[in-house]
């Protein structure tokens, strides 16, 4: 069976090359870019995006939904490997391992990372813009106002990566070291840190095609429970898992005395129902909706094959 991912991932690494390919500045800035998003990664949120915006997308031979999304696909991407390259940085995590090559201050220096995660994050920005210069696509006649959609997608990403989003959470991170955060405590650290990158792909994919006020509801409410469940695994992997399998360093977050959703409900196996748990919650918003969009049964997909996730 052709796996839809698989062909998502595709797609999105051929486009990724043919941007990369136009990224030049000065070194070593221009090479550590290209590294620290040219190494790897499941690409989960570029996928989120094609499939928020496969589900809302008239189907139409005379055109390809990919060509409209792109744009916000890697704009996206950026900001997820600028997150992690800071997340990395000896002042934050201290790792010296991310998708099984050296982090980038382990490769370049802690000055250099740092200016290459916020030349990510601009860059992620000129980008998303840089779409609306492409007269084509924005006549493109199965979207009534392409401007505007374009606009709201790229606002929305920018939005949930912000200090209401992503940076918030991670501001969260820093903080609930002074103390022992409770589960509600950690939940809402993981709905900013992590959901809030998943649900700004999937809502994004879903506002450049124009989506209903009742589908982008449905899509961050599904976007929300997938980012707590897997930021529990990513918790889980990283006391299970070996750093060959993982990518990076295993045991970080005992070295770096973080307490997890693991210490917070007494142990992994408690920590793995309610990954099921939120598992079904993520499935029940989209079956509220099952009939309105195309290809419900990725969503539900996508949330099995991250309940048996190994990195
Ligand atoms: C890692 O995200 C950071 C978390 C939110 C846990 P991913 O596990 O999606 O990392 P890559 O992109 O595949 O490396
Ligand atoms: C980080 O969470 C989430 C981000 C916003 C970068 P973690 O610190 O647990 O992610 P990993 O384990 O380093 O990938
Ligand atoms: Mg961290
Ligand atoms: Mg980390
Ligand atoms: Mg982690």
């Amino acid at each position: 069976m052709i796996n839809i991912f698989e062909l998502f991932k595709a797609s999105f690494d051929k486009y990724l090359e043919g941007y990369l390919k136009h990224v030049y500045s000065y070194q070593p800035i221009t090479d550590a870019y290209k590294y620290s998003i040219s190494n790897g990664g499941k690409r989960l949120r570029p996928c989120l995006v094609y499939l928020g915006a496969y589900a809302v997308a008239p189907r139409n031979a005379n055109y390809n939904p990919e060509e409209l999304i792109v744009e916000l696909a890697i704009g996206i991407e950026l900001i997820h490997s600028y997150s992690l390259v800071h997340d990395d940085l000896p002042c934050m995590d201290n790792d010296e391992l991310r998708r099984g090559m050296p982090t980038t201050h382990k490769k370049f220096g802690a000055g250099m990372a740092t200016i290459t995660g916020d030349a990510m994050l601009n860059g992620a920005a000129e980008l998303m813009l840089s779409a609306l210069d492409n007269e084509f696509y924005m006549a493109c006649p199965y979207v009534k106002n392409n401007y505007v959609a374009q606009v709201n997608a790229t606002k929305y990403i920018l939005n949930q990566s912000g200090i209401n989003g992503m940076i918030g959470g991670q501001c969260l991170d820093i903080k609930e070291h002074e103390k022992d955060p409770s589960k509600s405590d950690l939940i809402r650290m993981y709905k900013l840190k992590t959901s809030a990158l998943l649900k700004a792909a999937l809502v994004a994919g879903a506002l450049r095609f124009e989506a209903s006020d009742e589908i982008i509801k449905a899509f961050e409410s599904y976007a929300e429970n997938f980012g707590i469940l897997f930021q529990i695994q990513d918790d889980i992997l990283d006391l299970t898992s070996t750093k060959e399998v993982l990518g990076k360093d295993v045991n970080q977050d005992k070295n770096n005395n973080k307490f997890t959703y693991i210490d917070a409900v007494g142990g992994i196996e408690n920590a793995q129902k309610d990954v099921l748990a939120y598992a079904d919650a993520a499935k029940s918003a989209i079956k509220a909706i099952e009939n309105k969009i195309n290809g419900a049964e990725f969503f539900y997909e996508l949330i099995d094959n991250m309940i048996a996730r190994k990195n």
